[in-house]
């Protein structure tokens, strides 16, 4: 993940959303948010998951989570510029995705040490849960950032629905691996695929970690990791998987695709951790600040990326442990 050059996301007018669109959509689904009814209306057709004509979502604002200090990200910048190395390694990977990702019919596995394992379709699950809104930072472990609108339930949900056993330590969290719906995969065959992640039980049920089945008021993109993907705001955003098929609880740690490369490469760049937090830098460059990415402007990071709080508490007494990679 090298940093590259500033983006030239100089976006054409057709990029602009034509909001009023979705006005027939609107009406079937406000107020239906987390019900069978809106996850059935979700299953309508292929072309309401478009990126320039997705499908609202409705969902209940959290207030306690907002962010007051920063900008938020206009839509357009959030969806045209992603890390998705199953379409490429680099950052223009949007229109790849929206041709080849085919977020629905998705069906999830649930597994491993859980008393309840299954396997059901992404709206089935959205159809169990209420979904909220709430705005969190998004730091790239490139030293850029992002405010986003997230639609989604804390990862807390899933955790009870499995019902996990005593010896499950922590949650092992898969990304998709066909070919088919991905070309990055078989244009880069030495990358560990799939895209996998992990994180412990404690983090897995801080109210803070959230499964993201939406952003900007509507289902997410898939350049954003239609149709479900994890957003950890404290971590850098690698440990966020996108498009997730599968949730294992284990009593191994999970080695993570970064973590994975790093091991090959022998190079220590990117850990199980991964922690925001400015006194540590990357082997390559300094966490110190970051840049906004749609203004350009450079900030101070901040610890646990503003959220130790929320988050500072489940790493108490792992200070040897390299938190922070
Ligand atoms: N998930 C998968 N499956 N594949 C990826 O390449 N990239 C990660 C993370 N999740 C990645 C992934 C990285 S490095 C970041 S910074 C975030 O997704 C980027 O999310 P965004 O494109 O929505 O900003």
């Amino acid at each position: 993940m090298l940093i590259k050059n500033p983006p030239s996301w100089t976006l054409p007018e057709s990029a602009a959303t034509p909001e009023d669109v979705f006005l027939n959509r609107r009406s079937l689904l406000k107020g239906l948010a987390g019900t069978a009814a809106a996850a059935s209306a979700l299953s309508i057709g292929g072309s309401a998951f478009g990126q320039e004509n997705r499908m609202e979502l409705a969902a209940v604002t959290n207030d306690a989570y907002t962010v007051d200090n920063r900008p938020m990200t206009p839509e357009d910048i959030n969806i045209h510029y992603n890390n998705f190395y199953e379409y490429g390694s680099h950052k223009s990977i949007a229109n790849i995705a929206e041709r080849e990702l085919k977020p629905r019919p998705w069906q999830i596995e649930i597994d491993g040490l859980c008393n309840n394992p299954m396997t059901l379709d992404v709206d089935e699950l959205m159809g169990m849960v209420d979904l909220e809104e709430r705005v969190y930072r998004h730091r790239c472990v490139e030293a850029w950032s992002m405010v986003v609108p997230w639609i989604g339930f804390p990862v807390s949900k899933l955790v009870a629905l499995a019902d996990p056993q005593s010896d499950a330590r922590f949650l092992r969290m898969e990304t998709f691996s066909d070919p088919a719906m991905a070309s990055g995969i078989a244009q880069q065959p030495w990358y560990p695929w799939p895209y996998v992640e992990g994180i412990t039980m404690a983090e897995a049920t801080n109210d803070l970690a959230l499964l993201v089945v939406g952003a900007y008021g509507k289902v997410v993109a898939n350049s954003m990791g239609a149709p479900i993907r994890l957003h950890l705001p404290w971590k850098y955003g690698f440990k966020s998987i996108k498009s997730i098929v599968k949730f294992s609880f284990t009593a191994e740690r999970p080695v993570g695709y970064w973590e994975q490369i790093s091991m090959d490469s022998n190079n220590q760049e990117y850990g199980f951790w991964a922690n925001v937090n400015p006194e540590v830098s990357h082997p390559r460059w300094s966490q110190a600040n970051e840049i906004i990415l749609h203004t350009r402007e450079t900030v101070p990071t901040l610890l646990f990326n503003g959220y130790g709080e929320q988050v500072a508490d489940l790493y108490a007494g792992l200070e040897d442990q390299p938190l922070y990679r």
